[in-house]
């Protein structure tokens, strides 16, 4: 591929709503503009390390993960990919987008500790507990029914990121859902084939297992990527979902399978799948200035700490004052706390004829009187 195709300007991230590129990530990933990725997943090599060919007790052969592009010489080795591609993913992340990177047992724990190292702040480790997992055929230990996804943000200090809560809650019956995905191994008509029947691809994840990442962090029209795309699978279902999309796979012929199947998918077809985070109401912004002016607290009222600990008295422009400063109810509640930012609605209490009160109830009365 020509340096020219790989240079990207925004206009163009998204006037081609989905692009498949081949060649080693670490490389692609240094073309692509920085801060301009909304959501990364990452399927990276698990450096499985599998030493001897696996058989069933028939004595038929298991096509396990015996791959090239899994092979290391060694752990260093891997680490030194890992850290390379991960920090090329951190390069490209926009300020408010969080990543998505799946292994198993044998490379998780030190993608975790590379991830921490770089300074990505993880969110969640989801488990995905396959329901049809392959057995332990030597039935030497227990059947690894498992795999971790570490989701995590760019940086502890990052405050912005999307979590769609509500979509997720649906998918869940209308209940929260949990950080334990039990899905299916990918099979059946999902399982891409090649000319002879066998699996085109060695670690096709499944759709339900992309459809919960997505739609859980993205919005639609969000700029996807996978640097390890393989069968294609992040980019099928972000086309599924109203997404963009940029697949990064070094074999060309996972390239071609990917390209082949995003081709098929009508994003008109799956309209039904597109679920939506209902829009937040934005509430009225009010300030304690406000509500004394208008009489809901007077000049002189005491307010204090839940544990009656601390108090401290309002002034007519609705700072507080007391042992510790004068401030805003946000920053003589900070200095308290001694962190570097408190919600004063939330921490500050007053006397409601002997009831103890948050702060925030005048608030609330406020809003409810002044919007109806
Ligand atoms: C675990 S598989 C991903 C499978 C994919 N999630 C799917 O559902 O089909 C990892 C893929 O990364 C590709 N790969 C390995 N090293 C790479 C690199 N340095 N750059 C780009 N692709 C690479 C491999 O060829 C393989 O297809």
């Amino acid at each position: 591929m020509s340096d020219e195709k790989l240079i990207f300007s925004s206009n163009d991230l998204i006037e081609k709503k989905y692009r498949i590129y081949n060649g080693d990530c670490i490389d692609i990933l240094k073309k692509i503009p920085k801060k301009s990725i909304d959501l990364i997943f990452a399927d990276p090599p698990y450096n499985l390390q599998l030493k001897n060919e696996l058989y069933r007790p028939n004595q038929t052969k298991v096509n396990g993960v015996s791959d090239e592009w899994d092979k290391f010489s060694s752990n260093e080795e891997y680490d030194k990919f890992t850290i390379e591609w991960l920090s090329a993913c951190h390069e490209v992340m926009k300020d408010d987008a969080t990543i998505w990177v799946i292994g198993s047992y044998h490379n998780i724990f030190r993608v975790g500790k590379i991830m921490m190292d770089l300074g990505f702040w993880i969110l969640n480790d989801v488990q995905w507990y396959k329901t049809n997992p392959m057995p332990n055929f030597r039935g030497v230990r227990f059947t690894n029914a498992t795999e971790t996804l570490i989701w995590a943000k760019k940086s502890e200090k990052q405050k912005r990121y999307t979590f769609n809560h509500n979509v997720m809650k649906q998918l869940n019956g209308g209940k929260q859902m949990t950080s334990v995905w039990s899905i299916p191994l990918c099979t059946g008509s999902e399982r891409i084939k090649d000319k002879n029947g066998k699996k085109a691809h060695s670690t096709q994840k499944p759709e339900e297992l992309l459809k919960r990442v997505i739609l859980s962090s993205s919005k639609e029209g969000d700029l996807i990527l996978d640097p390890f795309c393989g069968s294609g699978t992040t980019c099928a279902v972000a086309k599924k979902l109203n997404r963009r999309a940029i697949g990064i796979e070094k074999e060309v012929k996972y390239v071609e399978i990917s390209k082949q199947r995003l081709t098929k998918i009508n994003t008109e077809d799956y309209k039904h799948l597109q679920l939506k985070e209902p829009e937040k109401k934005s509430l009225q912004r009010v300030s304690m200035g406000e509500l004394v002016k208008k009489g809901y607290f007077k000049v002189g009222d005491r307010i204090f700490t839940k544990n009656k600990k601390y108090s401290a008295i309002i002034l007519d422009n609705g700072n507080i004052k007391n042992d510790v400063g004068v401030g805003s109810i946000h920053k003589i509640g900070a200095m308290i706390k001694e962190s570097e930012s408190c919600n004063g609605w939330m921490f500050w209490c007053y006397n409601d004829g002997g009831n103890v009160k948050l702060i925030d109830e005048k608030r609330k009365k406020y809003r409810i009187k002044n919007t109806g």
